[in-house]
């Protein structure tokens, strides 16, 4: 069984003191929720504040983006190892707005993965298709060329660590989400590529859902067998939305 995680990715959104409110109102409204891992990546400037505003609560810290060099002359650029000290237990890499806006390659993505897992900091590894490409059919394409080369540098006795979040970019805040099943269908792809890969290993690896996702979406997306959590952008926003997507109902209703 793999354990769901739910990331909230906040991109360039909030001041020190509106992170801080967040978490303060965020943790009594997943109080109960132990069954799901829960983190939430503000932008640097807020990682310190957001650190101690989530001490004692069972909630990760998550940074945005990370260069994979150790130090040096890198001007605008956050090490791994600032990362560790700051307490991440995750950090996001291969956002398609990076790889869009900032040029990131797969290569560049695959020696920030391996440099996150030296310092013991999880990479969430984010791989999907534009629109262009999934209406000319190369859907599955160009998700297996992205994790394979994002992924390259992994090594298979570490492979349990790394998240990898599909993230249609059609469905990234445009308020269209994959239905579950079309979803599925690439998850069940990067499943496949994943234990290809490495094995029983490849199992374990959770694979999130990205891509408006919000409190009246997320239960029939968790109901799918190879969708194993999200990467919620506008919606983890607020405490409340955030909250009920975290709080998902199981099929069955058991929660
Ligand atoms: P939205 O949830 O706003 O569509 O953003 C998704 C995303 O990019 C998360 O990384």
């Amino acid at each position: 069984m793999r354990r769901p995680i739910f990331a909230a990715n906040w991109k360039m959104q909030k001041t020190r003191a509106e992170a801080a409110e967040f978490v303060e109102k965020l943790l009594p409204l997943i109080d109960g929720t132990d069954a799901v891992d829960v983190a939430i990546a503000p932008p640097f400037t807020a990682l310190d504040r957001v650190a101690k505003a989530l001490r004692g609560s069972r909630v990760a810290l998550a940074a945005q983006n990370v260069n994979p060099e150790e130090q040096g002359a890198f001007t605008g650029e956050v090490a791994p190892g600032m990362l560790a000290d700051l307490g991440c237990a995750y950090a996001i890499v291969g956002h398609s707005e990076r790889r869009a806006l900032y040029g990131e390659s797969d290569g560049l993505v695959a020696s920030k993965a391996r440099a996150l897992l030296e310092r013991d900091i999880r990479p969430i590894v984010c791989v999907g298709e534009n629109l262009s490409e999934r209406e000319a059919g190369n859907t599955l394409d160009v998700v297996g060329r992205q994790l394979a080369g994002s992924l390259a540098e992994v090594p298979h006795e570490r492979a349990a660590e790394v998240v990898v979040a599909y993230e249609p970019v059609w469905a990234i805040g445009t308020g269209e989400t994959a239905t579950p099943e079309t979803a599925q269908e690439v998850h069940g792809f990067v499943r496949r590529q994943l234990v290809d890969r490495f094995g029983p290993g490849g199992e374990q690896m959770r694979i999130q859902y990205g891509g408006s996702v919000k409190p009246d979406n997320v239960d029939a997306l968790m109901a799918q067998p190879d969708i194993d959590g999200a990467l919620v952008g506008g919606a983890s926003l607020q405490p409340d939305t955030f909250s009920r997507i975290v709080c998902f109902q199981p099929p069955g209703g058991a929660s």
